[in-house]
């Protein structure tokens, strides 16, 4: 970004075909959803929860913030999310319309429609009921990407169980430390989970999970079979899926709840070593992932809608198992990699399922644009994508040139490109275009969402000029936000609702700049301790107490975020080991024994990617560690800043010696 912010780039208008027909057509039209919420910021809202939820009892309420931060939205109102998910599609003629289109790995497709999937719900939630898990109990889920994943975090809601899905991609003890928060009364996995041709363990790394200290309120463990290998099952414990879902009726009687009825946890990272259970509601959460699948998608019965997330990640959660479904969408759950069996998945995907919305990560497309450029094979012009109409970004900043090769080569230059800016703890899009109306601007997320009092401000709290940067916050609740952190309220209000602003503000964490002359938002990255890998967000502090823990070997860790072409960022570690500072092949050695630790302890995907040793850490003479200058290490930058301060100049020298 120029300091003049971006715009002298190019500015893309909206079409007259990403016009035609739009639910938000032109900027007036946003403006004047704008001036709605402004005018009746209550009575905005709660026109959009009733036109586009079904309520069993209305609400009268609207937002409840008499006790602030802790914000109540439609407290007064009942629902179920399954209900407005799927037997409302069904009873509004849209039983026979494909509710999702499964494509596994290895390219097997599996069609299921809003009756099937409303069947298939209703049997695990009877057989959920079955084994007596109850409104308000919490029930891991640790699946890959399955129609029986999505079935599963419908069921929850159907009975007023809190799903708590955990990515499959974490460790034992990963999942241990999420069982052991929410108490969880049950856990739903797989036998395997399949991606990019390999067979990769789910249930046994539940039972590794289940066999340490603190899992002992779960009592059942439900299977789907997804490889049919041989796995170990625990008697009185562990059952099959099928046994316990198949014979089950296909009906079931949902569940009310409470709008404010606790509808999922998902952990994320935070600045401190654990990770945050971030709390959502039912009914806020649900409207706001309706209302943004509607708007910032343009989500019409016609499309065929792509979010490749994982549904262990939140854009999962609102993109796939809510949004799409409460609007009776039609969508793809993809269960594999963007990289198999060839760098062209995603485009012949496109084109055999005349994909109309596809959604992704800047991580994922430039890697994509990598592999084009090497092999005309499994570039984008090699396949037919002429059904696509909108494009969307989501999980970091996307730079202008990954940007204006999407456009151009995956939208054919006449796709809108839709750069949501939002967070697990949001629900759904913050700040993003509207297809049909915004003027983009490569590398900028644009305005915010109508409704969404989004600013940025100093230190202080107080509005900076546009051109100047400055924190990112939310200067009112909005329906879908986090509601607590789960058995956290402390730290929920310390985390987002700081004294510095009063508490008056939501934090996001992010830093920002507008635009001098158009007000346009570019995020410049977290202003804590957060980094972003992938799209995948990693605490700093989370990975070095994974180091630290290696006991036998380390002494002391440092980890700090540099820029990488690919992944966004790239995690960086300075260690200090036990032993003298290793060199040479003893030093890789022990680097991959780290990673694995690593690996282990949290995940492959914290793994670090750099791993630098010295003698010690670059400190104050207190004794804090300088991070800055670490940052600068990490990036092969010369120390230009003040080191006056450093207890020991001498060990920059060392630390700058890449292995
Ligand atoms: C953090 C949230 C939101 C779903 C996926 C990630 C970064 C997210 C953008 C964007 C720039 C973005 C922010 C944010 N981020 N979207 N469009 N442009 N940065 O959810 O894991 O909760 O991470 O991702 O830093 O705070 P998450």
């Amino acid at each position: 970004m120029t300091a003049e912010g971006p715009t002298e780039l190019k500015t893309y208008l909206p079409s007259a075909a990403a016009m035609a027909g739009a639910h938000v057509q032109g900027m007036a039209a946003y403006d004047a959803l704008c001036a709605e919420a402004e005018a009746d910021y209550a009575g905005y809202w709660a026109r959009h929860a009733r036109e586009l939820l079904t309520w069993k009892t209305p609400f009268t309420q609207v937002l409840d913030d008499s006790n602030a931060p802790f914000f109540k939205w439609f407290a007064d109102g009942t629902l179920n999310a399954s209900v407005n998910c799927l037997d409302r599609n069904v009873e509004r003629g849209l039983g026979d319309k494909t509710a999702i289109i499964f494509e596994a790995d290895g390219g097997e497709v599996t069609r299921t429609t809003y009756s099937q999937l409303l069947a298939r719900t209703c049997q695990i939630a009877n057989g959920l009921r079955s084994l007596g898990v109850q409104k308000g109990d919490r029930v891991i889920i640790y699946i890959s990407m399955s129609i029986d994943g999505v079935a599963a975090m419908q069921a929850c809601a159907r009975i007023g169980a809190t799903h708590s899905v955990v990515f499959g991609g974490f460790s034992a003890q990963s999942l241990r430390d999420r069982i052991e928060d929410t108490g969880a009364v049950a856990v739903i996995t797989a036998d395997h989970q399949v991606r990019g041709g390999k067979q990769l363990p789910l249930k046994s790394i539940v039972d590794e999970a289940l066999a340490m200290p603190g899992c002992g309120s779960v009592k059942n463990v439900l299977v789907v079979k997804r490889s049919g290998a041989d796995i170990a099952m625990t008697a009185g414990r562990d059952q099959w899926m099928a046994d316990v879902a198949d014979r089950q009726p296909t009906t079931c009687e949902p569940e009310w709840v409470g709008a404010e009825h606790p509808l999922f946890l998902l952990y994320t990272s935070g600045s401190t070593g654990k990770p945050k259970g971030v709390q959502h509601s039912t009914g806020g959460y649900l409207l706001h992932a309706a209302l943004t699948t509607k708007l910032t998608f343009d989500l019409k019965p016609d499309d065929v809608f792509w979010c490749t997330a994982d549904i262990g990640w939140v854009t999962g959660h609102t993109y796939i198992t809510y949004g799409p479904l409460a609007l009776g969408g039609t969508e793809i759950v993809f269960e594999g990699v963007p990289t198999y069996p060839d760098a062209g998945r995603f485009w012949k995907m496109i084109q055999d399922h005349k994909v109309s919305i596809f959604y992704t990560a800047p991580t994922a497309i430039r890697s994509l644009i990598k592999a084009a450029e090497a092999n005309d094979k499994v570039h984008p012009k090699s396949y037919d994508l002429s059904s696509l109409r909108i494009l969307g970004s989501v999980g970091e900043p996307i730079n202008p040139a990954a940007w204006e090769w999407y456009h151009l080569h995956v939208g054919g230059g006449r796709c809108p490109i839709v750069d949501t800016f939002w967070q697990t703890e949001t629900g759904g899009h913050m700040i993003t275009p509207l297809p049909g109306a915004t003027p983009l601007v490569p590398g900028s997320c644009t305005l915010p969402f109508p409704g969404i009092q989004a600013a940025v401000v100093d230190e202080t709290g107080k509005d900076v000029p546009n051109g100047q940067g400055g924190i990112l916050v939310v200067k009112k609740p909005w329906p879908s936000m986090i509601r607590t952190i789960w058995g956290d309220p402390e730290r929920f209000k310390k985390s987002y609702y700081p004294d510095d602003f009063k508490g008056q503000y939501y934090l996001a964490g992010d830093g920002a700049i507008r635009d001098a002359k158009t007000g346009y938002f570019t995020i410049t990255g977290r202003i804590d301790d957060v980094l972003n890998v992938s799209g995948h967000r990693m605490g700093t502090m989370e990975i070095e107490s994974a180091l630290v823990s290696c006991t036998e070997l380390v002494a002391e860790a440092a980890v700090v975020g540099r820029p990488d072409d690919t992944t966004g960022e790239a995690i960086c570690a300075f260690v200090v080991l036990k032993r003298p500072r290793p060199t040479g092949d003893e030093a890789k050695a022990i680097a991959k024994q780290l990673r694995d630790w690593v690996g282990k302890e949290i995940g492959p995907i914290a793994k670090p990617k750099d791993i630098r040793f010295g003698d010690n850490l670059p400190k104050t003479r207190s004794g804090k560690i300088m991070r800055r200058l670490l940052r600068s290490l990490a990036k092969g930058e010369a120390i230009t800043q003040d080191t006056s301060t450093l207890e020991n100049p001498a060990i920059l020298d060392q630390l700058g010696e890449n292995l």
